[in-house]
């Protein structure tokens, strides 16, 4: 995350959740650079504190919770310090918070980040009522420009909102009806970011696939052209993929577009068919598996990622080996798997047939060591092979190490080359000697030679 801000106070910002709230903490920061915030990572020396909150699942919610607890004490000994909560459970929850946390100073949705300057306004002249912000319209500046994450990788926000209402989720709710953004705007946006450096763009929706369905002046693949023309870009990236939604345009553009990073991440919930049509996913599994095989018989180094859902309400024993069936047939390279958790207001949260705690947690287990073995042997594919790399800085296990990622967002480690430039997002040919489930290691191709 972006930390060269200057200015006079000081900003302690803390987020939760997915991609789309990391971005949207990036639009904070944008905004608050304007009115002379800079970055603390220290709540103690902080003017205002933001916690960016998520609420997809429960365990996320109570996360808000309790770091809002150990917020509180800091306003005893600094009463100037406002305290602000934004994010879904902040649309969600709206004055509800104040009920529970009457310290709080704002509250504020994800549409409303552009009004934050007139909110702290607010806030710091009448102190109370506190400026809870919950309204679904946006104004034209509504996206802002974006600081990147980091110096050579940014998310950009091409759409908002959700249609599908999938039986399990509170997107729809949160984040309201799918808008998607002009193409003009999103590809302005691309290109100040090249020109602060930034060589890689990932594009962001809850379902990109159907951009332009909703606002939006051209087709998803059209975008991703019109990006790709932006001079200083080098790989392109997107999520999230709704399976019923991608278009065989956009599965051939992975052979046309060079820059298009061959990996897709394309939630699949539930290998059963029973449990995809009570979740109201619009797709069979024989439907979603011919997607991917499409794409692994056009590709074959495409990387595949999926999400699955365990202990969906009614899942019985054999739907989760249907589950289990699936992920051996695929074999992704990674998933990222959850509990399922009832939200209030989403149609699941009423079925009857809640599935018992242990049972989740078993199955959960299940599937997770059943996917650490494919994702290994996945890596394991790669070894001896050269692959480019984008250095991100030092290792995490090893500060004498450099870590990077591969176009298909595969970490890997490896010496730092001596007399070669290092820093983040330089490109270097790593050769990979070793796999493991959650990441690679290697050398420098050329050292490696010599
Ligand atoms: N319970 C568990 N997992 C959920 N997801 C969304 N809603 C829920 C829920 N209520 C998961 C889905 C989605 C990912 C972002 O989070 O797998 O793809
Ligand atoms: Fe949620 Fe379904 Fe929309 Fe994804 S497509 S954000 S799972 S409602």
């Amino acid at each position: 995350m972006q930390e060269a801000l200057s200015g006079d106070k000081k900003v302690f910002l803390e987020t939760f959740g997915c991609q789309m709230n990391e971005n949207d903490s990036d639009r904070i920061l944008g905004f608050l650079k304007d009115i002379r915030y800079s970055r603390t990572y220290e709540p103690g020396k902080a003017d205002l504190i933001i916690i960016n909150t998520c609420s997809i699942r429960d365990k996320a919610e109570q996360k808000v919770y309790s770091a809002l607890g150990r917020f509180k004490e800091l306003k005893s000994w600094n009463p100037g310090l406002i305290i602000g909560v934004s994010g879904c459970v902040a649309q969600q929850q709206g004055a509800k918070l104040l009920k529970r946390a009457p310290y709080l100073d704002i509250v504020f949705g994800p549409h409303n980040i552009h009004r934050l300057k007139d909110l702290l306004d607010e806030a710091s002249l009448k102190k109370r009522p506190v400026a809870v912000e919950q309204s679904a319209e946006i104004g034209a500046d509504e996206y802002g420009f974006t600081l990147p994450s980091t110096k050579h990788r940014a998310f950009v926000s091409i759409m908002r909102g959700c249609d599908n209402f999938c039986a399990y989720c509170i997107v729809p709710y949160t984040r309201g009806r799918e808008v998607s953004r002009g193409s003009a705007e999103v590809v302005e946006e691309v290109k100040r970011l090249s020109d602060e450096g930034v060589k890689e763009v990932t594009l962001l929706g809850q379902n990109v696939n159907s951009y332009g369905n909703n606002g939006g002046d051209v087709s998803f693949p059209c975008l991703l052209r019109m990006v790709a023309g932006v001079e200083g870009i080098e790989r392109i990236k997107f999520i999230t993929s709704h399976p019923k939604d991608i278009s065989e345009e956009l599965i051939y553009l992975f052979r046309d577009e060079p820059k298009l990073c061959r990996h897709i991440h394309l939630p699949v919930q539930s290998g059963s068919d029973g449990v995809l049509r009570k979740m109201g996913r619009g797709y069979t599994v024989d439907e979603y598996f011919s997607r991917v095989s499409l794409l692994r018989s056009l590709y074959p180094g495409m990387a595949i990622t999926t999400d699955m859902i365990v202990g969906f309400p009614g899942e019985t024993g054999a739907d989760f080996d249907d589950t289990m069936a699936l992920l051996d047939r695929v074999r992704f390279d990674s998933i990222f798997s959850f509990m399922y958790s009832p939200r209030p207001g989403t149609k699941a949260a009423s079925f009857k047939e809640q599935v018992p705690f242990e049972v989740k947690s078993e199955r959960l287990r299940i599937l997770m060591a059943a996917q650490r073995e494919i994702s290994l042997e996945r890596n394991r594919r790669l070894e001896g092979s050269t692959i480019e790399v984008v250095v991100e800085g030092a290792s995490k296990t090893d500060v004498e190490e450099l870590s990077g990622r591969t176009s298909c967002g595969r970490v890997v480690n490896f010496p730092a080359p001596e007399g070669e430039r290092t820093e983040a997002g330089c490109l270097i040919d790593v050769s990979i000697t070793h796999a493991f489930p959650n990441s690679l290691r290697g050398m420098v191709a050329e050292r490696l030679k010599a």
